[in-house]
């Protein structure tokens, strides 16, 4: 029997009950995730230590029971596996020493300092139930060298584009890397046991016409066809997240088999215009799972509706929030799953 989330991939997808996962599944609103956090006293102690990543990653399978585990990681331990200092603060998310130029990176570690994810991943494959899809997954160069050149996160990616206009070939420099050590980590972590890969470009916003071509297009295009060349053929979701780009020519000219859509964008329009073989997924509020009721139940129901008859994979516009409770998560799953309408 084929899985049901991978079955949206194949010629003969399963169209009755879409397959269901959660962006940010694992994480600070599940209380054992807490538990696990506070004990491993940091959040790259949860990352580097395979026995805890894996336990992780299992929570919110055990809980729900959701069609696929994604690899419990962060899109911020390539440049960190670079030689590129990385740390959380507290309360105000990542910070690294930044970055101006590709050549600052160094490679001699980055398969080391990346072994313990590999570890993860090929624990999963053992330890997980057996009608349940691994997904391994890396953040697009630009949104990570996004994070890398400011040395945090930004609301509007100002550094990365300065950079970009004041020195583009010192810019591209960093792309370039990152595109290696991606296409590198992905086919570590299919060589381990990843079933299906999802790119995160959580800026896509911020960029624009050409810039948004050479910096979230090329680059992303660029890793697909590398992972292909390779001879790796699992499917690969990506998630231009809040793209003023037209999305389907996104897909298509990365060479992507499925798209993660959004809050934001025109769904009607986008599944519409999308060719039928590639698959959907998401693109619920995720401020809706945090009040719960009969707004959360319509907006899955029109959701439900408008992917009908297409391969489509229920999902979040974005990650799951720490304040959503989890009731309302299982009240989500157990909608769909019963699709009670
Ligand atoms: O369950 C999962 O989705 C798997 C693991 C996962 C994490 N981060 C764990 C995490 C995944 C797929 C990511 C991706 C990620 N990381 C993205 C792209 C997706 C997105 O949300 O836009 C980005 C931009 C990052 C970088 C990052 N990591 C930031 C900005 C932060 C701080 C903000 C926050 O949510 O805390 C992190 C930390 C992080 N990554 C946490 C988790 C569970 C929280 C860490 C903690 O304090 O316990």
């Amino acid at each position: 029997m084929m899985k049901n989330f991978l079955s949206q991939f194949s010629p003969t997808p399963k169209l009755d009950v879409p397959p269901i996962w959660l962006m940010r599944q694992a994480g600070r609103y599940l209380p054992e995730y807490q538990a696990l956090r506070k004990e491993a006293g940091g959040f790259l102690n949860l990352c580097y230590r395979p026995d805890r990543a894996e336990e992780v990653t299992l929570q919110p399978i055990r809980r729900y029971g959701f069609d696929a585990a994604i690899l419990f990681a962060d899109i911020l331990l390539v440049p960190h596996a670079l030689g590129q200092e990385l740390w959380f603060e507290t309360g105000e998310g990542p910070r690294l020493t930044p970055v101006r130029s590709g050549d600052a990176y160094q490679w001699d570690q980055f398969h080391t300092v990346l072994a313990p994810v590999y570890e993860t991943v090929s624990r999963l494959t053992v330890s997980l139930p057996k009608e349940t899809t691994l997904i391994g997954f890396a953040g697009a160069p630009w949104t990570v060298a996004s994070y890398a050149i400011a040395g945090r996160g930004t609301s509007d990616q100002a550094p990365a584009k300065q950079l970009m206009a004041e020195d583009p070939a010192a810019f591209q420099s960093i792309l370039d890397v990152l595109i290696e050590a991606t296409t590198q980590y992905l086919a570590r972590q299919v060589a381990s046991g990843a079933e299906v890969l999802q790119i995160f470009e959580s800026w896509a916003g911020s960029l624009s016409g050409d810039a948004f071509e050479t910096a979230c297009i090329v680059p992303v295009q660029k890793i697909i066809s590398n992972l292909r060349s390779m001879g790796i053929s699992v499917p690969i979701i990506v998630f231009p997240r809040a793209s003023t780009y037209d999305i389907v020519t996104y897909v298509q000219e990365t060479g992507a088999d499925g798209v993660s859509l959004d809050q934001f964008c025109d769904f009607q329009d986008v599944i519409d215009r999308l060719p039928a073989h590639i698959v959907s997924q998401g693109n619920l509020d995720p401020e809706l799972l945090i009040t719960g009721g009969a707004d959360l139940i319509r907006a899955i129901n029109d959701i439900r509706d408008l992917t009908q008859g297409r391969p489509h994979i229920f999902n979040l516009g974005h990650g799951i929030t720490p304040q959503t409770p989890p009731e309302n998560v299982a009240l989500l799953v157990n909608h769909i799953r019963q699709d009670v309408r």
